[in-house]
């Protein structure tokens, strides 16, 4: 399950031209407000052109990054050098998790590849390794909206059924699961007409 070595190399270039770029600015809206964490957990990094963008808010920090894929985070490792992160580079899946408390968590198009028990297991995993204080970006596709997001919607996880063999079949509403562990939505933006969504997340 949810193997993407195979698609890694054209990840980010089909992402890019799939969604007109929404991608991208869609994680990089928000990810200022994490400038003040200190150490910042990023699961399901893909590529790690994340890291570069952290990298540029000139914020010294501590990140595990949590992939998967071999390929994925092979290719993460060549974003190096960065200046102002000190980046611990785990391969696998959340149970490979480190024993760190963590005050800043990214999970951007992560949520959406796990099944709904998997991402039970995943955000209750993390939420017990998060302070009191966490600030946890996460930014996602959310149900379709208006009719077009959904044959679009199909179209994507059959797609990443056949090349990554994704465990989730369809878009679950995050944020139930974010209330569920008490977390409240402290700032948010839209993408490509509602289909996104950006937010940070913060312990009531
Ligand atoms: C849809 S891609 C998103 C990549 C990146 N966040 C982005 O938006 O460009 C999902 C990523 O999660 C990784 N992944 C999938 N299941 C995982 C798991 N259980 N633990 C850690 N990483 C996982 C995949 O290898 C892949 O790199």
């Amino acid at each position: 399950m949810n193997n993407f070595n195979f698609i890694a190399p054209v990840y980010d270039f089909l992402a890019r031209l799939v969604f007109f770029g929404a991608i991208k600015r869609s994680q990089l809206a928000l990810l200022s407000e994490l400038k003040s964490c200190k150490e910042v957990l990023i699961v399901g990094g893909g590529s790690g052109w994340i890291l570069s963008a952290l990298d540029a808010l000139q914020a010294p920090m501590k990140i595990t990054y949590l992939e998967k894929s071999t390929v994925m985070l092979g290719m993460s490792k060549n974003r190096r050098p960065l200046k102002y992160l000190k980046v611990d580079f785990v391969l696998g899946d959340i149970q490979e998790l480190p024993k760190v408390i963590y005050d800043g968590v990214i999970t951007n198009y992560f949520l959406d590849v796990l099944s709904e028990v998997e991402l039970k297991t995943t955000m209750s995993l993390i939420d017990t390794q998060s302070s009191a204080n966490v600030k946890w970006l996460c930014t996602d596709f959310k149900p379709a909206q208006v009719w077009y997001h959904r044959p679009l919607l199909s179209i994507m996880f059959l797609f990443f059924k056949l090349t990554a063999q994704i465990g989730s079949k369809q878009i679950l509403d995050f944020d139930k699961y974010f209330r569920g562990l008490n977390y409240n939505q402290k700032m948010y933006r839209h993408f490509y007409n509602q289909l996104i969504k950006t937010a940070i997340y913060e312990k009531n």
